[in-house]
């Protein structure tokens, strides 16, 4: 019994010190200068967050702040615009660009000092950055009071590209995670959504001019069970896609997190739900079924077939209307060239176009593509494979297979995301032993390896450098069905690829981060987070 009470009195004790603010946060601001007397602010229950009135943006972010401490912490501020004396917290617009480094639109300064606490950036965004800092300092600490150490905070991203990926199409997740999903990486100051909307096992994108696409074609019959190599399938149908109105939901939830979702529809490869109801657009002309099971499909989009394009073009005007992201995902890995080789209508494109490889003839699709994109002013991403026959010139390039073809195309002056399997595909293990974790795809990815990945190869010039645009971490979904395993997959690597993301090179250190990581833990033990608790 003894040994039971103090073991309560250690816990009590242990939470009531991590239930303290402190600035280290993850990611870690760039310059944490704390008060050398020590001083407080206090912070009380019902104090105001107020912002100029006529700014909407700013009103957001305050009621953002309200929310965000009320759900941590069960502590209550009140948003209230233009008051003038006695606000607890400021939040403001500078109008000269806050210099912390360069000039930086993220770039934000928060100070608390003996009157209260102001967080002020060049831009609405800046300022929203500053207060996931000030949210996360404060972790959840309640009570009446809150202490807050006096403290200037100046901070800006390393990279402007701080992306997560996640593929739906595998498996479908319901809209309000997908919304969760997004705050947990507003809470780590990641800003591009990388959505994987479309695969051979599932077409999850509404398109209205072509209704069954997502009726059918979403629609698989069965799902292999376990293993892929394993033959057993569970005969249970499997569906789900997302309206446009969901859609335009999920865009306008993740754009007052300032972040921008990117949509992908994977061409011309991992295209079975699409073929599954429009056979004639493959080069065998089917049938196709929807995918039981995972692995890379022989049967692609026919490239000599015009209906194809017409096909991609429609499919792509309507993701536009959607989605207004600047960057468009246009997929492009793992497409085969067998079914192009012994094809006469892809044969004949080629000898028409005097193509010599069919590499070529995804070249030729990326090319009509970027044209049409070009002219919505939308940009094209694709993965890496995309280089292969030449990438059209303004295209942007995922490097997953390793960082080599992202070398390669900053050197072609290209832009760069670099998502590498060995430090950036969260759908790995992140344990050694795996039978002490759910099944997954294969691989080893512990949270020290993401933690360790410079996304700037140092074979690059200080040029070449520049196209490296920014490190993200993938989610593919075919061992991954359920919403709490994805966040287990997320969490915590997700903070650490967000120091990737975020901190200057120099400044990274791998036992600090996981003497900062307890904290983050608790809150996401308090907003019902799942996450991996071992750590390797
Ligand atoms: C990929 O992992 N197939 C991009
Ligand atoms: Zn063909």
């Amino acid at each position: 019994m003894k040994r039971i009470v103090s073991l309560f009195f250690a816990a009590l004790l242990g939470t009531v010190a991590w239930a303290q603010v402190s600035y280290d946060v993850i990611p870690l601001p760039r310059s944490v200068e704390l008060d050398a007397k020590g001083e407080v602010y206090v912070l009380t229950q019902g104090a105001v967050v107020t912002y100029d009135g006529r700014n909407e943006v700013l009103a957001s972010n305050a009621a953002l702040l309200v929310d965000f401490l009320r759900e941590d912490a069960g502590f209550e501020l009140k948003a209230q615009p233009d008051v003038k004396k006695g606000a607890a917290v400021e939040l403001k617009i500078k109008n000269e660009k806050l210099k912390v480094k360069g000039e930086n639109a993220e770039a934000y300064r928060l100070t608390v000092n003996r009157t209260g606490i102001t967080i002020e950036g060049a831009t609405e965004e800046a300022v929203f950055r500053g207060i996931e800092t000030l949210r996360k300092a404060i972790g959840i600490t309640g009570g009446e009071r809150i202490e807050l150490p006096c403290v200037i905070i100046q901070d800006e991203p390393r990279f402007a590209y701080r992306g997560v990926h996640f593929d739906t199409a595998r498996h479908y997740f319901p809209v309000d995670f997908i919304k969760q999903f997004i705050d947990v990486m507003a809470l780590h100051g990641c800003n591009q959504f990388h959505w994987h909307l479309t695969e051979d096992q599932g077409w999850r994108f509404e398109v209205k001019s072509m209704p069954e696409l997502a009726r059918k074609g979403s629609v698989r019959k069965q799902t292999v069970i376990g293993p892929n190599s394993s033959g057993l399938y569970d005969g249970q149908p499997y569906g789900g896609y997302y309206t446009q109105q969901e859609c335009r939901e999920v865009v306008a939830y993740a754009a007052r997190r300032f972040i921008n979702v990117i949509p992908e529809i994977d061409l011309p490869g991992h295209m079975l739900g699409a073929l599954n109801v429009y056979p004639e657009l493959g080069c065998t002309g089917g049938p196709y079924d929807v995918w039981p099971h995972w692995g890379v499909s022989r049967d692609v989009l026919c490239a000599g077939n015009p209906k194809t394009l017409e096909f991609l073009k429609r499919v792509y005007d309507e993701l536009c209307d959607v989605f207004p992201s600047k960057y468009i995902h246009i997929g492009g890995d793992e497409s085969p060239r067998d079914r192009w080789k012994a094809c006469p209508k892809c044969q004949a494109k080629m000898k028409e176009l005097g193509l010599t490889r069919e590499a070529e003839l995804q070249t030729y699709i990326n090319r009509e593509m970027d044209k049409h994109l070009s002219e919505k002013g939308r940009t094209l991403i694709g993965w890496d494979e995309t280089l292969e026959g030449g990438l059209s010139e303004n295209g942007i390039v995922m490097s997953w297979r390793g960082m080599k073809g992202g070398i390669e195309a900053a050197r072609q002056h290209h832009r760069v995301i670099m998502t590498p399997t060995n430090f950036c595909y969260i759908d790995y293990y992140q344990l050694k032993d795996d039978r002490s974790q759910p099944q997954a795809i294969g691989g080893y990815l512990p949270l020290s390896k993401v933690y360790s990945m410079e996304p700037v190869p140092s074979e690059l010039s200080e040029e070449e450098a520049k196209y490296i645009w920014g490190p993200q971490v993938n989610l593919w979904t075919e061992y991954v069905k359920y919403p709490e395993h994805a966040m287990y997959m997320l969490l915590p690597r997700l903070d650490a690829i967000s120091e990737v993301q975020w901190m200057q090179a120099d400044r990274k250190d791998y036992e600090a981060f996981k003497a900062r990581l307890p904290r983050m833990l608790m809150l996401y033990d308090k907003l019902g987070y799942r996450y991996c608790r071992k750590m390797e």
